[in-house]
């Protein structure tokens, strides 16, 4: 195996990435969800890491990703039943479950606390790689707070000039064709809550656990559930209809001012898996305003409108400000 050329970060080949996480390095993964920018689970120094390269503050828990639903019970301390019936339905696939931790699992994975989150993804190319190096922390391969990357070259876009080719490496496995990061529930509580909507539907989870589950209460557990996140860099505004969205526009542009418009709710499927590559796009294009139509908030679009809410929370560039 050789590692990649001095020049290229991208590798499509899954023996060089398990390789280099081997050796300590981070390769962005694709998953069925969004790249992932992955470490070697069982090696705090290269999980640290992470942090710096995403700017991401400590404390904030990584996802542990796993090969198969039998590993589970290696990273908890104890497997609730809920846990059980979601990893089974639901993995491989855009689910992650909270459990109690196995003592061996860093603090430098939980950000300290007593649960960890765990998933198995659903992409060929990860799989490979899980089957060299069987546990994977990863977050969101974008830098903190931003837009999430679908493709590998989003995530060249960002981290492209942080990573260190020969040491590091982007696995490029196509775009994600789900979109959205994955579900997250916390099953350490009864009845378990959805932490973050995603990939599996709130209702499917519901329907698993034979209505047993619950919305998130308490305080903010997760960086996805602060209020603004998945941010870019042009202000979000947020309409409801296609009559808003015409109004509106029609106001901006007689003031005006240019828009970017982002409507996909004919087809859920479709902007779910176009959401974050659209964002990306309408931001480059830097016009005063992105205008976002809202799904309505069933299935696959409680996910959307809980990512386009958090874009349009707060600038997180302050010349965004007027
Ligand atoms: O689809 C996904 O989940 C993607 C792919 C790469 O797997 N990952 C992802 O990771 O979205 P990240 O770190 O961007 O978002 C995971 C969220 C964060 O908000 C984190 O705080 C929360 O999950 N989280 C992880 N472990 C946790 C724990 N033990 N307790 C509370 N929240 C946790
Ligand atoms: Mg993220």
């Amino acid at each position: 195996m050789n590692p990649p050329a001095a020049a290229g970060l991208v590798v499509d080949d899954p023996d060089v990435a398990a390789e280099l996480l081997r050796r300590g390095g981070l390769v962005a993964i694709p998953t069925e969800t969004v790249y992932g920018l992955a470490a070697d689970a069982s090696r705090p120094d290269a999980v640290a890491r992470i942090f710096e390269v995403k700017g991401r503050p400590r404390g904030h828990p990584l996802i542990v990703h796993l090969p198969s639903a039998d590993r589970l019970a290696d990273w908890a301390a104890r497997v609730p039943r809920s846990a059980r019936i979601l990893a089974e339905a639901c993995w491989p696939g855009p689910l992650t479950l909270l459990v109690e931790r196995a003592a061996h699992v860093d603090d430098v994975v939980t950000g300290g606390r007593m649960t960890v989150g765990i998933r198995v993804p659903a992409h060929p190319l990860t799989a490979r790689v899980l089957a060299q190096v069987p546990a994977l922390a990863a977050p969101s391969a974008n830098r903190f707070g931003k837009v999430s990357p679908t493709t590998a070259d989003h995530v060249l876009a960002d981290l492209g000039s942080i990573l260190q080719p020969g040491r590091d490496a982007i696995l490029d496995g196509g775009a994600c064709p789900v979109g959205v990061e994955s579900t997250i529930v916390d099953c350490t509580v009864e009845p378990p809550q959805i932490l973050r909507p995603g990939g599996i539907s709130t209702e499917d989870v519901s329907r698993l656990l034979r209505g047993r589950v619950a919305a998130a209460s308490g305080p903010s557990r997760t960086s996805g559930m602060l209020a603004s996140h998945y941010a870019p860099d042009r202000p979000v505004e947020l309409v409801e209809t296609a009559a808003d969205l015409e109004r509106r526009r029609a106001d901006l542009v007689g003031a005006g001012r240019t828009v970017e418009v982002l409507d996909g709710v004919d087809d859920l499927v479709v902007y779910a898996r176009e959401l974050y590559a659209w964002l990306r796009a309408a931001d480059r294009r830097a016009p005063d305003v992105i205008l976002a139509r809202l799904p309505p908030p069933d299935g696959l679009g409680h996910a959307i409108r809980d990512r386009l809410m958090k874009a349009a929370a707060s600038p997180s560039d302050p010349s965004r400000a007027r």
